[in-house]
């Protein structure tokens, strides 16, 4: 992959893409964690053309991506030293941390009403230079429709948000595959909100024990952060979480395949061959849940261009970044679980 800001691809996109956030106009852009759909967070005019081309609901907060503490400083303001020390372990990188808010510092609809702001600065060197160079932060959702699997490549922005967007600049594949780990630092201990690409144990290995927001676990109780009650992450076709033996999924599979139904299947590549169905899609490797993030997004994607009329999701390992992955299949799945032993049923 071309990252180098200088190449003779990337210095003219960088400049143009700059040039339109300026203007206050709307480009999506790489990150390290998905594509972005970045515009001028200080502008209320820029940032509601976000809104408008993602269809997101108003009350739907933005993170807003920075180059500099300098600018941290500008946005946010009691900044602990737990924050401190996630911030020099962690940026740039998949984290972004929630602060009370300097008042006035950014558009009022960044915030969605909130007096506090999420900030974090993206690892990848096209990300850092479209924020250098546009002299702003930058406030950025995934760049994907409100609801569908967010955007790894810019073909992912190109279907969803083609035409609606002034620039897409094209930085290849993105590496981690999921969103940004949103952890709340104006409350101590912080307070993880939503599971991404810095695990819980990478942050507690730095500031020792952290909670979850109960949401995370349940889908009963009200999320602390707004997108996160939100169906996400989502394929056209009903989506359900499969636990048990092979055998037993192939059976789930067969049944619906009996009633005319065109099936599709996600298993990590260890076991996606065992599978017959219509459509069965390989996520990465058991032993590398990090191999499964980098491609989720493009499987779910995979099967909503395929025509399946359902699909079944293996149970993919919790650890690191897996907690990211289950808690993106569990909101794509609505929490549907079929259970091969009832005594885990929950
Ligand atoms: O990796 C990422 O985080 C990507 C890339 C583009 O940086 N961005 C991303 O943005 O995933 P988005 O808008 O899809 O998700 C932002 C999440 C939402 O769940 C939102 O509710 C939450 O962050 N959030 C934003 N501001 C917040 C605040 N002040 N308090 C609590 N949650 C907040
Ligand atoms: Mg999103």
């Amino acid at each position: 992959v071309d990252n180098d800001v200088n190449s003779k691809k990337n210095y003219p996109q960088i400049v143009k893409a700059a040039e339109l956030i300026k203007k206050n106009e709307v480009v999506a852009f790489p990150t390290e964690t998905v594509y972005g759909l970045g515009a001028n967070a200080t502008s209320d005019e820029a940032v509601a053309k976000i809104f408008a081309a993602k269809g997101r609901p108003a009350d739907n907060p933005l993170i807003v991506h920075i180059a500099t503490f300098q600018q941290l400083k500008q946005i946010a303001v009691d900044i602990s030293d737990t924050a401190m020390k996630l911030m020099r372990t962690f940026w740039p990188g998949p984290l972004t941390l929630i602060f009370n808010k300097k008042p006035g510092a950014v558009s009022r609809l960044v915030t969605a009403g909130l007096n506090t702001v999420a900030v974090r600065m993206p690892d990848h060197p096209l990300a850092m230079a479209l924020i250098r160079e546009s002299g702003h932060p930058i406030a950025a959702p995934s760049a994907n429709k409100s609801g569908k699997p967010s955007p790894t490549t810019a073909k992912h922005v190109q279907d969803d948000l083609d035409g609606i967007v002034a620039g897409i600049v094209d930085g290849g594949p993105a590496g981690v595959g999921v969103e940004s780990t949103v952890v709340d630092c104006t409350v101590s201990p912080p307070v993880i909100l939503r599971p991404g690409g810095i695990s819980k144990e990478d942050i507690e290995a730095v500031i020792g024990p952290v909670e979850e927001d109960p949401s995370i676990a349940s889908s009963v109780s009200k999320p602390k952060s707004p997108g996160m009650k939100y169906r996400h992450y989502a394929p056209d076709a009903p989506l359900y979480l499969a636990d048990g033996e092979q055998q037993w999924i192939q059976q789930l599979i067969d049944e619906k395949m009996a009633a005319g139904l065109k099936v599709g299947i996600l298993a990590p590549q260890e076991t996606a061959s065992f599978y017959k169905a219509d459509v069965v899609v390989p996520c990465g490797s058991k032993a590398d849940p990090k191999s499964s993030a980098q491609t989720l997004y493009q499987a779910l994607r995979f099967f909503e261009n395929s025509g399946v009329d359902i699909i079944f999701s293996e149970v993919f390992p919790r650890t690191g970044v897996g907690a990211a992955i289950m808690n993106r299949l569990e909101k794509a799945a609505s929490h549907r679980w079929m259970k091969q032993h009832m005594k885990d049923q929950d």
